[in-house]
């Protein structure tokens, strides 16, 4: 499917515009998914003109992309798509300008791209509507976190809800473009070994880590005020969470699969009182090395306070009130500056009832999402020689050798296609954010009202002590 369509990219000199978004439409350009009609439109304050944003997208996508893949002959047909709107989007007025620009072509889709931050999203949604932009042909993006508490959400859900039908919001979490995250759905619906074992009674408990090695970089002003909690467990770790635990949904349709990971959030357990210190720990880095380079404090980086305790690192014990899940804990921690980056999901599941071995160890399926997309099974196995010694080992699936001829499509790519599309299946619905915010307020006002500082830990490590002491008083630990 291929259709006519206006992109609109509000921020569009922004990071996520530059790093993401820009790179993510030349590669669709690259492979054919774009009508011959798409066009781009950039928009932002600063006052440039078109050959300097053509510059800088041309630089940033060749920063950003596999260098084989930039040619010139792609780029500059590409380019013949961008067109750069400077304006500023808090003034009614400039959407007049801003329709007269686009014009009134017929029967075409108009996607308009929120990569700003969450306060602009309310003056633009109306002022689209003021000036004829969110008539029936219009889609609008926006880009997590809505809000930064469940009241903001509610505001902001409310407010582009007076413009735009739910049906033509699409909330991006990147998280869920991702192959490999998707592949959870593969893995856990399509194959009918795991249904019978995918509970208490078989699993133990789920770790999900999601851990970088990037610090905040330009984003300091931003990220100060959000912590790792808005930043990525709100959302991503939360969407990871409801793919693990979700039952299976009637159809493969937007419908049906938010209808399954909405019951999970709210299922999950309120963390409330005392609970919050028991069940949470919050880190912030301080200097370390990461790869042998010395990496300096959070509170050294640019844009940050110098007293700031926001919190880089953070881990929670949740638990998912319901009859699949029922005492099975699932231990959720993401970071920034830590050892190494990786994104995995590990089910372990339960020692066999009676060993007759002298070492057994459990089962595990870990799921990789990144660096390297992979699947594999913990099993154990007798070791060659006399006697039973026994050895974990792991039969793997590899699939980026698996599907080696294939490329591997960046989350944005595929959303954004998704997007063009009409195609909300990989979007978050309303009531899965505000259900997500519903359970993560209390955690942050607990954190405010029992104030202690985030504990520190040094860059290039696995977060700090507290967070293994999280896991480890319950006899387990944090894998590898
Ligand atoms: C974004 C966060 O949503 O996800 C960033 O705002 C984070 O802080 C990024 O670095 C991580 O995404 P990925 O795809 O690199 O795991």
């Amino acid at each position: 499917m291929s259709i006519s369509c206006d992109m609109l990219v509000f921020g569009g000199t922004g990071d996520l515009a530059l790093h993401k978004l820009i790179p993510a439409l030349y590669y669709l350009h690259r492979e054919k998914r774009l009508h011959d009609d798409v066009r781009i439109l950039a928009i932002a304050r600063q006052d440039i003109d078109l050959d300097a944003y053509l510059t800088l997208a041309e630089r940033h996508i060749r920063a950003q992309i596999t260098p084989s893949d930039f040619e010139a002959d792609m780029w500059k047909a590409f380019s013949q798509r961008l067109d750069y709107f400077s304006m500023d989007a808090t003034q009614r007025g400039e959407f007049v300008r801003l329709a007269h620009h686009l014009g009134q072509p017929e029967g075409r889709v108009r996607v308009h791209y929120l990569a700003t931050a969450p306060n602009l999203f309310e003056p633009i949604a109306s002022n689209l509507e003021s000036a004829g932009l969110a008539g029936e042909e219009a889609r609008i993006v926006l880009e997590k976190p809505i809000g930064h508490s469940l009241e903001s959400a509610l505001e902001i859900n409310e407010a582009i809800g007076n413009v735009f039908p739910e049906s033509r919001i699409y909330r991006i979490d990147h998280y869920l473009g991702k192959e490999t995250v998707q592949n959870l759905m593969a893995l856990r619906f399509a194959n009918a070994l795991f249904e019978p074992i995918w509970r208490s009674g078989q699993i133990d408990h789920v770790q999900i880590t999601v851990a970088e090695t990037l610090g905040v970089e330009e984003r300091g002003s931003y990220y100060d005020h959000a912590g790792a909690m808005r930043d990525m467990l709100q959302n991503h770790l939360l969407q990871l969470l409801c793919l693990v635990a979700m039952e299976a949904p009637v159809r493969f349709d937007a419908k049906s699969i938010r209808g399954e990971k909405v019951k999970i959030l709210e299922a999950l357990k309120p963390i409330t009182g005392n609970d919050v210190q028991d069940k949470t720990v919050r880190g912030q880095y301080v200097a370390g090395q990461i790869g042998g380079n010395d990496v300096q404090a959070y509170y050294f980086e640019k844009d940050v306070d110098n007293d700031s305790d926001t919190e880089t690192f953070v881990a929670v014990k949740a638990e998912i009130d319901n009859w699949r899940w029922a005492g099975v804990p699932f231990y959720l921690r993401t970071g920034k500056r830590m050892a190494k980056k990786r994104s995995e999901i590990i089910i372990t599941f339960k020692q066999v009832p009676h060993m007759l071995f002298t070492k057994g160890e459990v089962n595990r399926l870990v799921i990789r999402l990144q660096p390297e997309e992979s699947i594999s099974l913990q099993l154990m196995a007798k070791a060659p020689g006399k006697g039973m010694q026994l050895e974990p080992v792991e039969l793997d699936l590899n699939l980026a050798h698996a599907f080696s001829s294939t490329r591997r499509w960046e989350a944005y790519e595929r959303l954004l296609l998704d997007v063009i599309e009409g195609d909300s299946t990989l979007f978050m619905r309303r009531d899965e954010v505000e259900a997500a915010w519903n359970w993560v307020d209390p955690i942050l006002r607990g954190w405010q009202s029992h104030y202690r500082k985030p504990r520190p830990y040094p860059a290039g490590t696995d977060g700090p002590d507290q967070a293994h002491q999280l896991i480890e008083h319950q006899g387990r630990k944090w894998w590898r």
